[in-house]
């Protein structure tokens, strides 16, 4: 008997992790003991350490890149109803905030979900949990923020704790009630205050949530409703984020700067000045591109954010307005849409991408004692992984050392 859970050896290249050039193993192998990584190092060197006899799950990676589990720090993947409909309308031409102001969007979203039972939406979750994981996500946030009334959100975080206890994913809940304003609601403060007097501490009482966010957009919640917000969260144990700089430069950034956010999201419209703000402030911004590519808006400025030196991340933003659960397309579109080094968007998707959800124990990583989430890519290289666009190059996926998917 062994505390061996696993060898992967012969790897073409393991990536272990950021570095200017990415820390890589040529011919790598990794021994993961009791969850975490044990040692990563040249194939002999393991090999003579921890022998794959020893070993409950032994994989010869010959040619292939093992990579740290992607992260995925924004999602929107608890939800019901169909919104393809959207997607034709959408391509004729209407936009986001025109569908939002007819009542459809994420208020099309939240009336499904109110209609759902909660056995629904954890079902609903664990069939998109299960297509990232086959695509290489080993940890993922999933927000609230289709109830926008206490039971419902409730309901949806209950969903997101329960799809949590069984998948391999690991799942960080957030709060999101101040997603939309719902249209029973008298007025946007009227809203405001049943988030910060009803809904927080009710979620706060249930103690799933670990981040509050709020979408601090043009006709959503302004600055100061946002602050209000997310400043009750922080005051019942929620760490902000923020939905900032989507559609119109309104300022959320430097409220994430000023609150101390874990991130700030989105950032289209974000400036040089917002990047700076948000890197000496520490707070991980986080690109969403799908969102870019599916709304044909403009990228994110990722120049601004390299000259702050901000640590970017990458996430999906999977939601029925986004309908891509696949890291490895976020980063694609990081290398394609938003001119990243396959470098820069692996660690985006990774170590940096754990900073904005605050798992700094090192996940996204493969350095020792980091957890033993690691992905076995059908392709030589890191670098591979974007260039390959639009198929899915995972080929066997291992969570804290137990092989989840292949
Ligand atoms: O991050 N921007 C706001 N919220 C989501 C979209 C949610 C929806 O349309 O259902 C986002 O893109
Ligand atoms: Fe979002």
């Amino acid at each position: 008997m062994t505390d061996l859970d696993a060898v992967v050896y012969g790897a073409n290249e393991l990536v272990v992790g950021p570095g200017d050039p990415l820390e890589t193993i040529e011919d790598g192998a990794i021994a993961v003991i009791d969850g975490n990584v044990a040692a990563v190092g040249p194939t002999m060197d393991i090999l003579r350490e921890y022998p794959t006899e020893n070993a409950a799950e032994s994989i010869d990676a010959t040619g292939r890149a093992v990579l740290p589990g992607f992260v995925d720090p924004h999602t929107h993947a608890v939800f019901a109803g169909d919104r393809s409909g959207e997607f034709a309308a959408k391509l004729r031409g209407k936009t986001y905030q025109e569908i939002m102001a007819e009542g459809g969007g994420i208020l099309s979203t939240v009336h499904s979900v109110r209609e759902a039972d909660t056995e629904h939406l954890v079902a609903n979750l664990l069939d998109h949990l299960d297509v990232m994981l086959a695509h290489g996500t080993t940890t993922a946030e999933v927000k609230s923020g289709y109830g926008l009334d206490t039971e419902t959100e409730l309901r949806m975080l209950e969903a997101i704790d329960r799809a949590n206890e069984v998948h391999p994913i690991d799942v960080v809940p957030t709060f999101m009630g101040a997603h939309a304003v719902p249209d029973n609601a008298e007025s946007t403060d009227e809203y405001v205050n049943c988030v910060v007097d009803e809904q927080i501490p009710a979620v706060a009482e249930q103690g799933i949530a670990e981040f509050c966010d709020v979408f601090c957009e043009e006709d959503v919640f302004s600055v100061d409703q946002s602050r209000v917000v997310l400043e009750a969260g922080a005051a019942a144990g929620l760490t902000p984020k923020v939905h900032a700089e989507e559609f119109t430069r309104l300022g959320g950034a430097q409220l994430a700067a000023d609150l101390g956010a874990a991130s700030a999201d989105h950032l289209l419209h974000a400036s040089g000045n917002d990047a700076e703000m948000l890197a000496e402030a520490g707070v991980t911004p986080v690109c969403l591109p799908g969102t870019a590519f599916s709304l044909g808006e403009d990228y994110a400025d990722v120049d601004a954010f390299r000259s702050a030196n901000a640590p970017v991340a990458l996430a999906t933003d999977f939601n029925p307005n986004c309908f891509s659960q696949s890291m490895q397309f976020a980063v694609a579109l990081g290398c394609i849409g938003m001119r990243m080094t396959p470098a820069e968007a692996t660690v985006a998707a990774t170590v940096n991408a754990a900073s904005a959800i605050d798992r700094n124990d090192g996940t996204g990583s493969l350095e020792a004692g980091a957890p033993g989430d690691l992905v076995i890519a059908d392709v030589p290289s890191h670098v591979h992984v974007p260039y390959n666009f639009a198929v899915n190059n995972a080929e066997t996926v291992i969570k804290g050392g137990r092989r989840v998917y292949d």
